[in-house]
């Protein structure tokens, strides 16, 4: 099938038989999905039924998430790693099988290569922090694309401020996709790390990652990947990208809000010092010398939030369930069938065109703000997210202060994309009458 741009989709064997010819995929059953989640089933707004479009800020927990967050609290609540009571196996040993399955989800070789941290955010300051004040020093450079959240700029730009490198921006295209030739001449001599997105949040842009990171080691820096918007729409396997780090939130996968994941290169983790001092990262402590624990408890001080683990891996196991392929398919479907019906609304303009795109629609509408947008679908029980997304400078390359977002998960269907259109065609009425 072609894409919105007029090339190959990823997808294009998955969605035979489906967005290719106008039917949805067949074998997902999207009913059974939708009784996973009971939030979905509420209403809002005095009776409106909720049409939840705000997956890329978050998005919703199914039961089996909950049920097992609500079993650790009522049946296992104990710290890990410290106590040889019944309890704290009980508590360490889900929460070490938690890291195993977060392991498999990626396929990290070791489970040393899996950090717990609180989100993507935290994971990318741990390596700006750690690895890169070890590696990082004047005259070197950072490269970035123009996409990136605030959250894989900022701590970049951290790190610049206090080393004396320089941070070097990859342009993109109009349709927001990276312009290749560009990001091969930024890759100098001088480029110690190149840190980029693996799905935009406020684009759905989807980068190619494989031949950027190759680009990269060719050049031989190191390569950090933001996945918060990857691993909820594309099956991640570390060793065949061949990434050095790989970051991502539980909350965006369907998990506890709070718990993140750095994956990282066993010999690259080994070599880098730890990040925050406290329990559980050291071997053995005195006033004169403290020593080590080994990986990954070294980048892991601290009680963990435990709790969020176990329900990382509950909504991994869930996502494995369904199949990211299935997943992938439902949501191409989905994106190619609201994009064609928002093309109907005189005077709306999808802001991100790219080939290849996660289910993410940024869009604006003629003479109206985005807020605006916002608040008239919230009347109709409609959640989409406006405003920058974290991607300030994203906006400015646009040359728009906001957008509207509607972000689609596993759990949406047609018909909230019938209800987001007829939404907005409420909007046009009440700004043009
Ligand atoms: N990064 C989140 C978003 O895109 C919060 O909405």
């Amino acid at each position: 099938m072609t894409t919105l741009a007029g090339r190959r989709s990823p997808f294009a064997e998955e969605l035979v038989g489906s967005a290719a010819n106008g039917q949805r995929p067949t074998a997902y059953d999207l009913e059974q999905i939708r009784r996973d989640f009971p939030i979905l089933h509420r209403t809002i707004r005095g009776g409106k039924k909720l049409v939840y479009l705000d997956n890329a800020a978050t998005t919703q927990k199914p039961q089996v998430v909950i049920d097992r967050l609500v079993r650790f609290y009522t049946q296992e609540n104990s710290n890990v790693h410290r106590g040889v009571h019944y309890l704290s196996e009980v508590a360490t040993a889900a929460y070490e099988s938690a890291r195993t399955t977060v392991k498999r989800f990626v396929n990290a070789r070791d489970e040393k290569e899996i950090v717990f941290t609180r989100g993507t955010t935290e994971s990318i300051n741990l390596v700006t922090s750690s690895w890169g004040r070890r590696n990082v020093r004047a005259g070197d450079e950072v490269l970035i694309t123009a996409i990136e959240h605030h959250s894989n700029i900022v701590p970049w730009q951290i790190l610049c401020d206090e080393t004396g490198a320089t941070l070097r921006v990859a342009p993109v295209n109009d349709a927001g996709e990276l312009i290749i030739e560009e990001y091969a001449k930024l890759l100098t001599p001088e480029t110690k790390i190149v840190a980029f997105g693996h799905a935009s949040n406020a684009l759905g842009t989807i980068n190619p990652i494989k031949r950027m990171i190759s680009m990269a080691h060719a050049n031989r820096s190191i390569v950090l990947i933001d996945g918060a918007q990857g691993v909820p729409h594309v099956t991640i396997d570390v060793q065949d990208l061949d990434c050095d780090f790989y970051a991502f939130s539980g909350h965006k996968v369907y998990g506890p809000t709070g718990i993140g994941v750095l994956y990282g290169k066993q010999a690259l983790l080994d070599a880098m010092p730890p990040y925050q001092g406290g329990g559980d990262m050291i071997l053995s402590v005195s006033f004169e010398k403290t020593t080590y624990n080994a990986l990954p408890y070294k980048f892991e001080a601290g009680t963990p939030d435990i709790a969020g683990v176990i329900g990382l891996a509950a909504a991994l196991d869930y996502v494995s369930s369904v199949g990211l392929t299935n997943i992938a398919a439902h949501e191409q479907d989905l994106l190619h069938y609201a994009t064609s019906r928002l093309q109907e609304i005189k005077g709306l303009r999808i802001i991100g065109t790219a080939a290849e795109k996660a289910s993410v629609i940024s869009f604006t509408l003629e003479g109206v703000h985005p807020h605006d947008i916002g608040t008239i679908l919230d009347q109709d029980g409609i959640a989409i997210r406006t405003g920058h997304h974290c991607a300030q400078p994203l906006m400015m390359r646009f040359n728009v202060p906001a957008t509207g977002r509607a972000s689609f998960a596993l759990y949406n269907t047609r018909e909230e994309a019938d209800a987001l259109v007829a939404g907005l065609h409420k909007v046009v009425e009440v700004f043009r009458g």
